[in-house]
């Protein structure tokens, strides 16, 4: 029995279907969810992303055309991937005022100024080692060096129209290094969305298919976390503030619960969850081969995430899970 309470039942508000809701505590609300997507050059282009059924690669065009949905459902944003050109050492395409994320940020503003925009800012899908940084001849990734890099990438989106800069990349001081150089070209008011507690993840390996970024040599052990930690979540995301970022994330999502929830009560401050490219595939796969019902797991994957504490789910499955909701207010 639980003390001071002694005559609640619980299972009376479960047995009435329409009390149900009422007393529900955690609502997922498709305005905060933000959906990922890969863009790459060319014309007409929708390609499947094969380890991500339902995902694809699309061209500008196409991601314009597709773009309708995101506005119709009422999605919170979207946050966009680079598939370049050439990737090369010094991922030169990340920061070119031509590169593929400048050219599709000034298509998407001019035809859908209202949505949100937030641009991940890294090295690796650059890169033609696939590592976040500057490497140096041993294969070691050199922290510094990356900071100029990334400052650059960052300025180079912000020009282009970005509304949010996420930096993914687990380089120390990078926040600060963003932050300054924002602001020193007259960006006071962009917000950074922090990656502040990545582990390093087997989930994310359907995002280095999508995006051709496996680490050609080596892991990212030396710069993403131990999963086997989280007082150290607690002291990346304690940085990362201090060092100016507005919104901070865990990712991946599903096995750090506990982390968002510890982060949350933590800082209280806005807290994103990333719902990475492996949980995706995890139910997609598991629902094409019938072993699960994919409209429940998924509503019920999310609201974990939000019950944990994520107040932005940055999720695959974002348009879905969007439909349903909306489905269900309207029924
Ligand atoms: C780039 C980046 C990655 C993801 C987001 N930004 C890949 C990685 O760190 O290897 C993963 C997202 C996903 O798996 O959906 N640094």
């Amino acid at each position: 029995m639980v003390s001071g309470y002694p005559s609640v039942r619980p299972r009376r508000l479960r047995a009435s279907g329409k009390l149900s809701s009422l007393a529900r505590e955690t609502l997922l609300d498709p305005s905060k969810f933000i959906m990922p997507y890969f863009v790459r050059h060319g014309k007409g282009v929708k390609e499947k992303i094969p380890t991500m059924p339902g995902q694809f690669r699309y061209s500008t065009d196409e991601l314009l055309k597709e773009l309708k949905r995101v506005a119709s459902l009422g999605i919170g944003g979207v946050i966009l991937f680079g598939i370049p050109e050439v990737k090369d050492e010094l991922a030169s395409e990340a920061y070119s005022e031509n590169g593929i994320i400048q050219k599709t940020l000034r298509a998407l503003k001019d035809s859908y100024p209202e949505i949100l925009v937030i641009t991940d800012v890294c090295l690796c899908d650059y890169m033609s080692h696939g590592h976040c940084g500057i490497v140096d001849e041993n294969g070691v990734v050199k922290n510094d060096e990356t900071l100029e890099f990334l400052a650059k990438i960052a300025l180079s989106y912000a020009k282009a129209g970005s509304d949010i800069i996420a930096p993914s990349d687990m380089m120390d001081g990078r926040v600060k290094k963003i932050r300054q150089a924002l602001d020193d070209e007259g960006y006071e008011n962009m917000p950074i969305m922090s990656y502040s507690s990545k582990y390093a993840s087997s989930f994310y390996g359907p995002f280095r298919d999508a995006a051709d970024c496996f680490p050609k040599f080596g892991d990212r052990k030396s710069y993403q976390m131990d999963p086997g930690n989280s007082d150290e979540a607690i002291l990346e995301t304690g940085l990362d503030l201090d060092e100016g970022a507005d919104i901070i994330m865990v990712k991946p999502a599903l096995s750090y619960l506990d982390v968002i929830y510890r982060i949350k009560q933590a800082f209280k401050r806005p807290l994103a969850a990333y719902n990475v490219s492996g949980e995706y595939s995890m139910i997609k796969a598991a629902s094409m081969l019938g072993y699960i019902n994919e409209e429940t797991a998924v509503i019920e994957m999310l609201t974990s995430i939000k019950r944990a504490g994520a107040d932005i789910i940055i999720s695959y499955y974002s348009l879905f899970a969007a439909k349903i909701l909306n489905n269900r207010r309207q029924a």
